[in-house]
């Protein structure tokens, strides 16, 4: 045992798939594009988008602009319709195996191709899913019922109409389940890992080795939006309330030091970001990787032991002439560098930490420290602001151990 009390975050200890009624991102929004004109006979056609998301099969199409997600499944035998998707009409899919055809917008089945007559026509429907698309990005809501406003599902400030952002984001599979991807992009001690990430040390960023001093009352700000006003709830670290740590001694007379401190000539100025995660799972980091961007990475579950780890960044522009500086300084300096020579650190981390947390029963074996008292401020917020448990479906057992 930690010395924690584990039932005070049960309900994240089940959550291995994920919160259930809850806006996640599927895709960036330039990757689905308008359905392609059928060919009117059926053949395989393009345009289709699929994603496994709380690890649900799910099938996007783009129809006069307005994205549609129903079930990747057929009700006849569960094949998934984006083996090969066939379509008549851009707004119908026909299954592949034996000709039932549902409408992409409402899911009905509206014909079976192999059994015009059938009874079963007009009765069925495969599920359909809500979807929302904004600030480049398409938002899909896994649950039942009618969802609640997405602006609770989002870290503050993200909807804002003026802020602008990048539409190229990254994205990347990473095989350790999405709790560690959540707790890895929070935890104010990993800070550590990063001191000689060729970021910091390129564009020399001043960064801490550790913060000490955290306590419940002490360095972060919980936020419980649910209870407030339907809002986002997360967990914020504030910057400066610990002790920062820039200089440690490591053994006898040897000492390691920060890369670079904040009061060096020629460091990058204006770079003490806030950091904080939000249901259901999404950092944000203002700002990052320069002072005038704000940085969002979601982990959203696909199976127990994977997550999609989506990045975009946002700029409050003023002028379009601003506003194309972003998106070249996006271009040709971050894109992917950041990715690629910061958060690849964070990737290895996280894959390390996966046979712990899945086959180890780390959730139960890990000695927490000082700093962790955000991360399990987290997970008790999790445990109390979910809107339910994603559970594999039909019984099928978990692969983690509990
Ligand atoms: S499995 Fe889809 S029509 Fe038979
Ligand atoms: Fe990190």
């Amino acid at each position: 045992m930690s010395g924690n009390k584990p039932s005070a975050w049960q309900d994240y200890l089940d959550a291995g798939l994920g919160f259930r009624n809850h806006w996640y991102p599927a895709f960036f929004s330039h990757e689905i594009k308008e359905a392609d004109a059928s060919s009117g006979n059926g053949e395989p056609v393009e345009h289709f988008r699929c994603m496994v998301i709380l690890g649900e099969r799910i099938l996007f199409r783009r129809i006069d602009g307005q994205v549609y997600a129903i079930h990747d499944q057929c009700i006849h035998k569960g094949v998934p319709l984006s083996k090969r998707p066939e379509c008549y009409t851009r707004e119908t899919i026909t299954c592949w195996y034996h000709g039932f055809t549902y409408d992409l917008k409402s899911g009905k089945l509206i014909n079976i191709i192999t059994d015009p007559q059938s009874a079963l026509i007009g009765r069925h429907r495969i599920k359909t899913y809500p979807v929302k698309e904004t600030h480049g990005l398409v938002f899909v809501f896994i649950g039942d019922g009618e969802p609640p406003a997405l602006e609770a599902d989002v870290p503050p400030g993200f909807l804002d109409e003026d802020l602008v952002m990048y539409p190229e984001g990254w994205a990347r599979e990473v095989n350790c389940n999405w709790r560690l991807g959540a707790e890895n992009g929070f935890d104010p001690a990993h800070a550590y890992m990063h001191r000689n990430s060729p970021l910091v040390r390129g564009f020399k960023v001043p960064t801490v080795l550790g913060d000490t001093g955290l306590g419940e009352d002490r360095g972060m700000d919980v936020v419980n939006g649910e209870r407030e006003n339907n809002g986002p709830c997360g967990v914020r670290l504030i910057r400066g309330a610990g002790t920062p740590l820039w200089q440690v001694e490591v053994a006898s007379g040897r000492t390691i030091s920060a890369r670079y401190l904040p009061d060096e000539p020629g460091v990058m100025q204006g770079m003490i970001p806030e950091v904080g995660i939000w249901m259901p799972g999404v950092l944000r980091v203002d700002p990052f990787p320069a002072p005038h961007i704000v940085h969002f990475e979601w982990y959203v579950p696909v199976t127990e032991r994977t997550h999609r780890y989506m990045i975009s960044w946002g700029s409050k522009v003023r002028t379009e002439q601003e506003k194309k500086g972003f998106f070249d300084e996006m271009k040709y300096l971050w894109r992917d560098f950041v990715p690629q020579k910061f958060n690849n650190e964070d990737m290895f981390a996280r894959e390390a930490m996966d046979e712990f947390y899945s086959v180890e029963d780390g959730w139960h074996r890990e000695r927490l420290f000082g700093p962790d008292v955000l991360i399990t401020a987290w997970r008790i917020l999790c445990s109390n602001t979910n809107r339910g448990i994603q559970e594999l479906p039909y019984g099928a057992q978990r692969a983690t151990v509990k």
